[in-house]
């Protein structure tokens, strides 16, 4: 699909055929480039491409034609004037940041994060001379006064993981830009489907392609989304010099995912508002956080910048964490694992996993306690779901 033409289609339509480079065969489905260099008819044109005179590929860790295809259906999807693919979500996060900031430079983040997302702001990009201040997402009075002269970027997920706040994107990214500031959104768990941070006002949109993208449990991806400008003067050379790129036959399988990824989406969301329905009066759970439920704390903002619901519910199981344990042990459908958006339904123990590197304190403060769980639905028949779920309350 030509990138004039892009606009002519819905999202779902660009999904399915948008960046698809056909070779001289004309086959249907997208063509895995499994190579790492390319040859020129001529060292002129060599040279040429070299010096970035003509367009075409170099070398597989700067650019590749199965690469450029998911780059190229992710940015039409995203809306996004330009994107980069890299390895896995830790490395599109990390390239996001590091790319923009110098010695003596700040960053803001909100406290809620990804544990990795934390370790880089917290103890990584201290090493190099970056400071950095957490604040409390939802307060926007906080990200304010977190502000500095030499604040450079600031950084979000939303909905948090794992209590599900909705931090309003739009409102940070006014604070940013009246700074001087740029605002990166980590928007894995909205998913590309429900949420579009460029739209709301962030200059860069990361996922980690890990999850509902790929969507099947089969391997690890990244991207970096944005204007250009941002990805030309961010993160282009950082990649390019770097190498966290991202396997050609990787990049394959997410095309793939991404030809399916709004029918996952729609009825992993659909059978999440089935289990928070299921759960939520419930008298062995004693808090549910769903972003789709008017009762949720922050359901206007959610209204406001998200097209859907979730595809995740978080919940606390009445008692210990050995209640908690036992509750997870009597799950016979749903697997314990640490992972989310996959076409299983999955379910975590965030205490346990994912933020077990936290203080027992910090974890307090962002409302982890050891019987909150976090469910990530899959693509079953929503009923197999929910009376797991309930089956195994009973052994509570
Ligand atoms: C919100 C969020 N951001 C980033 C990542 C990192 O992605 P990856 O595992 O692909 O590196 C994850 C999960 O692992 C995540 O949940």
């Amino acid at each position: 699909m030509p990138a004039s033409h892009r606009s002519r289609y819905r999202p779902e339509t660009r999904l399915v055929h948008a960046g698809q480079l056909r070779s001289e065969f004309g086959e249907t489905s997208e063509t895995l480039f499994l190579t790492q260099g390319f040859v020129y008819d001529s060292a002129e044109e060599c040279a040429a491409r070299f010096k970035g005179e003509e367009p075409g590929f170099v070398y597989a860790r700067f650019s590749n034609p199965t690469v450029a295809m998911f780059e190229q259906r992710m940015a039409a999807f995203e809306g996004a004037e330009a994107a980069r693919a890299t390895a896995s979500g830790m490395a599109a996060v990390t390239a996001a940041l590091m790319g923009q900031v110098r010695a003596g430079d700040h960053v803001v983040a909100a406290r809620a994060l990804f544990g990795s997302c934390r370790w880089v702001i917290e103890e990584l990009l201290p090493r190099f001379g970056v400071s950095s201040t957490l604040v409390d997402g939802l307060d926007l009075e906080q990200w304010r006064s977190a502000v500095r002269p030499n604040t450079k970027t600031l950084f979000l997920e939303s909905p948090t993981n794992p209590t599900l706040e909705i931090i309003d994107i739009a409102a940070v990214a006014q604070i940013a830009h009246e700074a001087g500031a740029t605002l990166v959104v980590d928007n894995v768990f909205a998913t590309p489907l429900w949420q579009s941070p460029l739209a709301l006002g962030a200059d860069c949109v990361v996922y980690s392609a890990t999850k509902h993208i790929d969507g099947q449990g089969r391997c690890l991806g990244g991207i970096i989304l944005g204007s250009q400008e941002f990805i030309d003067k961010h993160v282009h050379m950082l990649l390019r010099q770097t190498g966290p790129s991202m396997s050609p036959f990787n990049a394959w399988v997410l095309l793939k995912g991404l030809e399916t990824l709004h029918l996952r989406v729609r009825r992993q969301t659909d059978t999440a508002a089935a289990v928070s329905v299921a759960l939520v009066e419930h008298p062995k759970v004693t808090r549910l956080i769903y972003p789709g439920r008017p009762d949720h704390p922050q359901a206007s903002v959610a209204g406001r910048q998200m097209r859907g619901g979730s595809t995740l519910v978080a919940f606390e199981i009445r008692g210990d964490r050995a209640a908690t344990f036992r509750f997870l042990n009597a799950l016979e459908l749903v697997a314990i694992t640490n992972n989310l958006g996959d076409a299983k339904s999955l379910i975590t123990h965030p205490a346990t996993t994912t933020h077990q590197r936290l203080k027992p304190e910090e974890r307090a403060e962002l409302g982890i306690s050891d019987s909150l769980l976090r469910f990530s639905a899959g693509v079953e028949h929503p009923d197999d779901v929910v009376e797991d779920l309930l089956a195994a309350l009973e052994a509570v």
